[in-house]
């Protein structure tokens, strides 16, 4: 009998990923299609999981896998993972911070250079032959030097984004559930929500999804926005009531919104928010470059393996389930 981990991989990984679980591991090729029951049935002795979010990892599945030790994700986000229920099996679920942080904050200040130059409004006046046919041009943008932006979320990608609004000359303010923050953090002003909302010109959410956060950002803080002040999203689409954010957005409320992300993906098709000219919506791609993906992917293969190995995970999201395995 083979002495190797059964693990079990969710995900498509380049074959050199492969050959470095395999070396290690008994390994099953699933992906996340697998009908529920049969992923449950086929995975049932695995120690190990290399997944992403699209698996629904919840009391159920990790009762089905009573020698699964690992979850490792190829994605910063956890939400979709029952962390309390996973501690408690003694499943240690590891994410991929770091890698992707400039990813997201180049995405998060792409929206925010959408939204205030105004460029699709004027890609689509050249595209559908406004500038040939000399009609008048969308209105003018806005400088964002000195203006405010409110970091909501001072993790990682809070500070990188602050670092590079900040040379490039706008004021910023960061909020986050704790008020000390890390001590490599850039100097900004810290500000309690409301303030935070009822001062910046750009609010933009680097913060994780989980109970306390669910709609973090609902119709009573939008009303605290300026109205000439912008929403970036780029975190989790239900840190946002988008119900709320859609009548703000229609009401004028508030002058714009760049999501990446939205309360349910994929979307569907008669979704309101594809109706509102002052929004920018992308399909979930902060993290998707083939470099950052690929070192997404690296790393959660190391989360796997180190765990499989007895060694520390470079990650743990729950490291006290690495006491309870
Ligand atoms: C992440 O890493 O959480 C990204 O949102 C991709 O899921």
């Amino acid at each position: 009998m083979s002495d190797r981990r059964k693990a079990c991989v969710l995900v498509p990984i380049e074959d050199d990923l492969k050959a470095q679980i395999e070396a290690q591991c008994q390994v099953q090729y699933l992906d996340h299609t697998t009908p529920r029951d049969k992923l449950l049935a086929a995975i049932s002795e695995i120690e190990g999981a290399l997944v992403s979010p699209r698996i629904r990892a919840d009391e159920a599945l990790f009762e089905a896998t009573p020698q699964l030790r690992v979850l490792a994700t190829t994605s910063v986000g956890y939400d979709a993972f029952d962390i309390d229920s996973a501690t408690r099996h003694g499943v240690v679920v590891c994410n991929t911070p770091g890698v992707l942080t400039a990813a997201v904050a180049n995405l998060t200040m792409t929206l925010i250079f959408s939204l205030t130059l105004r460029l699709l409004d004027n890609e689509n006046f050249v595209r559908s032959g406004g500038w040939a046919r000399r009609e008048t041009p969308p209105p003018l943008g806005h400088d964002i030097q000195g203006r405010t932006l409110g970091v909501v979320g001072y993790g990682r990608i809070g500070q990188e984004v602050t670092r590079r609004m900040q040379a490039l000359g706008m004021k910023t303010l960061w909020y986050d559930v704790f008020d000390t923050p890390h001590p490599d953090a850039p100097e900004s002003e810290y500000r309690s929500l409301d303030d935070l909302l009822a001062e910046s010109d750009f609010v933009t959410l680097h913060t994780n999804l989980d109970e306390s956060s669910r709609h973090l950002i609902g119709e009573r803080e939008l009303a605290r926005m300026k109205p000439t002040a912008y929403l970036i999203n780029t975190a989790r689409g239900p840190l946002v009531d988008q119900p709320a954010l859609v009548d703000a957005l229609r009401a004028g409320r508030i002058a714009g919104a760049g999501l990446d992300v939205l309360e349910s993906e994929p979307p569907d098709e008669d979704d309101p928010v594809f109706t509102l000219p002052n929004l920018v919506c992308l399909p979930h791609v902060g993290t998707a470059t083939e470099e950052t993906r690929r070192l997404m992917r690296e790393h959660a293969v190391k989360n796997l393996l180190a765990v499989l190995a007895g060694e520390e995970p470079l990650t743990p999201v729950n490291p006290e389930a690495l006491q309870n395995g």
